[in-house]
């Protein structure tokens, strides 16, 4: 009875470990992608709810304020002619102020190769189509958005880490900026709302906010323009949690928008 059983434990053990090799391997090729990010209870309060707590891990701040900001670049044209393109993650103050170039220590000037190193190359992939500079130079671009911005956050510093590898929150960073990018397809939002390129027609403030409330819970997010002209997005959230592994809310904007009221054009990328 007990050889049974032993013998059966055994077996099952056996059958497990076999079970357990394809998923260690597969754990294994995603491995780089995996964050050791802090993880937090699901009650720790959201991003700017309170100006007495301190900053943590778990809580964003000063810079509790996150925008997921675009560009329509289309002189000279950037990016795919049926998509905007991301100009970054920002970490604002409450208030619409904001801290930049937070921690020298932590700025790079190889971006590619880290992310190269890290073995993303899916990201690498969508950032070279993605996330343009509308003077060409991409890894310029990306390194001073990260310099500029990602140095800030306090819940991805080293320290919010298990098993901190290096330059592992740069990657985290970049990837977190794709992912909110890809859930806010301005391009199509506006679509629905029958807002597209045109070199004469042209749209209201009104319009504009409504269509793309549509994508961001309701929340209008802030439009820019140059002269008459759309060319800029950012959608503002508070972060419940790590910027990682934390939970983004949409949220009001805290700029108001510097475009006419009326006859606001969106251009055709000019390609
Ligand atoms: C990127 O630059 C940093 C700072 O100079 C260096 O420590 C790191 O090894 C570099 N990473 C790669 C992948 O080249």
């Amino acid at each position: 009875m007990a050889f049974n059983m032993k013998s059966t434990s055994a077996g099952m053990l056996a059958l497990s470990a076999m079970h357990l090799i394809p998923s260690v391997l597969a754990a294994e090729s995603s491995f780089n992608k995996q964050s050791g990010a802090e993880v937090c209870s699901s009650d720790t309060p959201l991003s700017c709810s309170s100006s007495t707590i301190e900053p943590s891990c778990c809580f964003n701040s000063p810079g509790g304020s996150f925008l997921q900001t675009q560009f329509w670049d289309y002189d000279p044209s950037t990016g795919p002619t049926d998509s905007w393109t991301i100009h970054g993650l920002w970490p604002d103050n409450c208030d619409g102020t904001y801290e930049e170039f937070c921690d020298s220590s932590r700025e790079y000037s190889n971006i590619t190769a880290i992310i190269e190193e890290s073995g993303n190359t899916e990201l690498l992939t969508y950032m070279n189509k993605y996330w343009k500079d509308y003077s060409g130079d991409d890894e310029s671009f990306w390194e001073h958005e990260w310099n500029k911005h990602g140095t800030c956050i306090n819940t991805i510093e080293p320290s919010c880490y298990t098993d901190y590898k290096s330059q592992e929150e740069v990657v985290d960073y970049l990837q977190k900026t794709v992912d909110l990018f890809k859930t806010l397809d301005t391009y199509q939002a506006l679509a629905a709302a029958d807002i597209t390129p045109s070199e004469s027609a042209t749209y209201t403030l009104d319009e504009i906010h409504s269509a793309l409330s549509d994508i961001h819970d309701g929340f209008a997010p802030y439009v820019a323009c140059d002269g008459d002209n759309l060319n800029e997005v950012w959608y503002f959230y508070y972060v419940r949690g790590n910027l990682i592994t934390g939970e983004f809310d949409p949220a009001e904007k805290l700029t108001q928008s510097n475009c006419p009221e009326t006859g606001i054009k969106y251009l055709p990328k000019s390609g």
